[in-house]
This record gives structure tokens, C-alpha cells and sequence, in this order.
């Protein structure tokens, strides 16, 4: 098979490292790529929303599938551009349709769906310009911490919780009424906060039938003990060691089952993967939010746990399947630790040397933003590399990806050396 991977990070490159490993692939193509896509498959230079690019390279290359990685393309309709095209129809794309992308791509729209199914989140109130007032006395009703989010996508900066109720009613006011995130903060939902530690689950369906991926935990904050601001992640592990065969369990009744049971009577056929953001407040499991992909870096993490053929998998997908497949997953704990360029999450250079990947063993090298020129690899984004290991255990694991990061230099490079500490 032909197959083409839209995206260009950390998430891509593992997918393509992957696919690579499997006998039923033929020609690999990734859009945009980067220097670690770039070693393996073929990259080519197309933005992940230009639809019409993409199109002509499916047609010019013959490719059988399309996976794809973030989610913007999917929140603007990639798979049912693909339907609509008489030529490309036959072409399996893994991911959702539009409709239901808006689970990740409207907040409003993903607590709705939690509400009309029963699935356990926190309890929420949405707002407009119209009802901003009612806004700021649903405010004064709760207690601290509050919770707001611009419903829309925002690169992740649209979530603030804040501690102080004038603080809380200012930012309400700058995303409804001085559009602080633009259109995506036209709606507001403010919600219950719930206390509990984070986990990532990750489920790929083909509509009916679905596989519950192993759990991974990623850590968001830049900064060490999870302070400082938010990032895309800046490490993560697999399996998740507080997560037991009971709370297991209830994730897959209480969320799991009527998430696809939804999707299911709501008209919302699905074919992808579905990452579920859960927070476990006491022994209990909540959904703090939907995403419609795999997350990342809980890919680097999760993929390579996968012990099946990722073509055979996503052929199922495609083809209604996937009950005739058995999951294997690796016993071991993945880790995965990523570089950063000094300044991420704010500003930060492009396009420094990155020297010693050549000299990493026993460690995966997964680029995120990386960039191929003139024979050197450069830096290309905020999140850089990805280092993966296996070990016994999440210390085990660990060890190694920090043994090999001291092999890796570049300018102003930064990474958390304290992941674990909170299991
Ligand atoms: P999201 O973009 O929805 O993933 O939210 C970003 C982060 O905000 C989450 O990873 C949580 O750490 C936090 N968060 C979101 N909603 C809540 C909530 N209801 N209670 C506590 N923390 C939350
Ligand atoms: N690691 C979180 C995400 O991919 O959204």
C-alpha cells in the first residue's frame, strides 16, 4: 500500500516509524514532515489544510490511505472533502468526519454530547456576548478555582483557571466581548474545577467496533514539580502505573462504551482514533475533554507498545473490521522525554544545529521540530526531539532517555529532568 501521513511532528514521525516496520507497505509519504519523517519516507511540502495539494499528490502518487495527524485538518472536513471527490472516494482516510471532529473542534458541543450520553465531566455553563451578565453571575455562584474555556480551537492556550473571581470576570470579558481568542471565544464555557491527577486514554474505532489503546500520562507544564505555563507536552510514560484493572474498568463503562454508543445513535460515523483527556478525582474517572487524533508526545509513548502491524490495524479501520484483530502490546514501560528550545512556550529561534542524534543507543529518536538542510539536522518549532525507551519501569525507562539526552546538544535546549516525580 501507498500511504500518506498529513502532519509534521513528533506524532507523524512516530506513526511513520511504525508503518515503516510493516511488510504491506509500499511507498510512505508524509506532508509536511520533518528531518526524522524525512530519513524514512518521503516528504513533501504541503500545508496540512491545503486540501487541493494534497488531492493532487494522492492522485500523482497513487496513495491507498490517508492518516491524519492533527487536528485542524480534520475540524475542517478532510475526511469528507475525500467523500465528496468522486476520484478519491475509494481512498481509506484515518480520522473523523467534520461533524464529529466537533468534539474536539466546539467545547460546547463536546459537553453537550457528555450531557446527552451520560458520560461523568465536570458540570458547565456556556456563555455568549448576549448573556455575558449571566456570565459573571454564574461567576459569583461558584467557588475557586474557575474554569473558563474559549470553545473553539486555540492552539491550547484557550483553557484558563484562575484563582481570583475579578480575574475571572476580566478574562471573561476579554474572550466574549474583546474576542481575546477571536472567534474561538464567541462561546465561553465555564465549568465545575475537578481535583485529581491527569491521564490520557486512547481508543482507535472504525465506527462500530473499537480497541482501548494503552493509557499514557503526559506532562503539560514547562516547568519542574508542573509549573510555569502549559506546553504540548514535554515527556510522557506507558502504561500509566496508577491506573488499576477497577478504574480501568470503569473508564471502559462509564466513558468508553457510551462515547461510541453515542457517536453510534447521534449519526456520527466515526473512523479514527479518539484520544479521551480523564482526570481521576478519587477513584472515579471524568472527561475533561475530547480530542479527535492521537495526542502528542503520548504517541512516542503509546505507538511503540503497539506489537501489531499498524497497516493491517488501519486497514481494519477502514474496512469495518476491526473486531477480527487481537491488540499485543509491549508489557514494558515506554518513556519519553522532549527537548525544547530555550523559550518555549513563548518565544524561542529557529533553525539552530542539532548535534549527537548519530550517537544515541537503546533510546528512539522520534523529531518533532526538526528541519533537514544542507545535510544538518536544524531546529524547526518549540518541541524539538523526543527521546523513547523502554524499560522494566517508568525509572528504568527514564534512565535511559536521560543517559542518551546528554548526547544530544543544541543551543539553548531545555527538557524536564524530573519526570516521574509526582508516581
Ligand atoms: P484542555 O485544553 O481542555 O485539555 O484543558 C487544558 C488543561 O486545563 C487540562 O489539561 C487540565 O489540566 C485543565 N482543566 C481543564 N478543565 C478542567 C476542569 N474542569 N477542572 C480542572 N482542570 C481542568
Ligand atoms: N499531549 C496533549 C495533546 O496532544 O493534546
Amino acid at each position: 500500500m501507498n500511504i500518506l501521513i498529513i502532519g509534521g511532528g513528533g506524532r507523524e514521525h512516530t506513526l511513520a516509524w511504525k508503518l515503516k516496520q510493516s511488510p504491506k507497505l509500499n511507498k510512505l509519504f508524509v506532508a509536511p514532515g520533518n528531518a526524522g519523517t524525512d530519513a524514512i519516507a518521503s516528504n513533501v511540502p504541503i500545508n496540512v489544510n491545503d486540501f487541493e495539494a494534497i488531492k493532487s499528490l494522492v492522485q500523482k502518487e497513487g496513495i491507498d490511505m490517508v492518516i491524519v495527524g492533527p487536528e485542524d485538518p480534520l475540524v475542517n472536513g478532510i475526511h469528507d472533502f475525500f467523500l465528496q471527490e468522486a476520484s478519491l472516494k475509494h481512498i481509506s482516510v484515518i480520522g473523523p468526519r467534520k461533524m464529529a471532529a466537533t468534539l474536539e473542534g466546539s467545547k460546547e458541543y463536546a459537553k453537550k454530547f457528555m450531557m446527552r450520553h451520560k458520560i461523568p465531566t465536570a458540570s458547565y455553563k456556556s456563555f455568549t456576548s448576549d448573556n455575558f451578565k449571566e456570565g459573571l453571575l454564574f461567576l459569583e455562584s461558584l467557588k475557586p478555582p474557575y474554569v473558563l474555556k474559549a470553545d473553539g480551537l486555540a492552539a491550547g492556550k484557550g483553557v484558563l483557571i484562575l484563582h481570583d473571581l475579578e480575574e475571572a470576570k476580566n478574562e471573561l470579558r476579554d474572550m466574549l466581548i474583546s474576542a481575546k481568542f477571536g472567534a474561538a471565544s464567541s462561546v465561553v464555557v465555564i465549568e465545575e474545577f475537578l481535583s485529581g491527577i491527569e491521564l490520557s486514554c486512547f481508543v482507535l474505532t472504525d465506527g462500530e467496533n473499537y480497541k482501548i489503546l494503552p493509557m499514557a500520562k503526559d506532562y503539560k507544564r514547562i516547568g519542574e514539580g508542573d509549573t510555569g505555563l502549559n506546553t504540548g507536552g514535554m515527556g510522557a510514560i506507558s502504561p500509566v502505573p496508577f491506573v488499576s484493572q477497577e478504574f480501568l474498568e470503569k473508564v471502559h463503562k462509564r466513558i468508553i462504551k457510551p462515547t461510541i454508543k453515542g457517536l453510534h445513535s447521534d449519526d456520527l460515523p466515526y473512523k479514527g482514533f479518539i484520544f479521551i483527556g480523564l482526570i481521576k478525582v478519587g477513584e472515579d474517572p471524568f472527561v475533561i475533554e475530547y480530542n479527535v487524533r492521537l495526542g502528542d508526545p503520548e504517541t512516542e509513548v503509546v505507538i511503540p507498545r503497539i506489537k501489531n502491524d499498524l497497516v493491517e490495524l488501519f486497514n481494519a479501520v477502514a474496512n469495518g473490521k476491526l473486531n477480527s484483530i487481537e491488540l499485543e502490546i509491549d508489557e514494558r514501560t515506554a518513556t519519553t522525554v522532549m527537548l525544547v528550545s530555550g523559550g518555549y512556550p513563548q518565544a524561542y529561534k529557529k533553525g539552530i544545529e542539532i548535534r549527537g542524534i548519530d550517537q544515541v543507543d537503546e533510546s528512539i529518536v522520534f523529531h518533532a521540530g526538526t528541519q533537514l538542510k544542507d545535510q544538518k539536522i536544524l531546529t524547526n518549532g518549540g518541541r524539538v526531539i523526543a527521546i523513547t525507551s523502554f524499560g522494566r519501569d517508568f525509572r528504568e525507562g527514564l534512565r535511559k532517555s536521560y543517559q542518551n539526552i546528554d548526547k544530544i546538544h543544541f543551543d539553548n535546549m531545555y527538557y524536564r529532568k524530573d519526570l516521574g516525580f509526582d508516581l
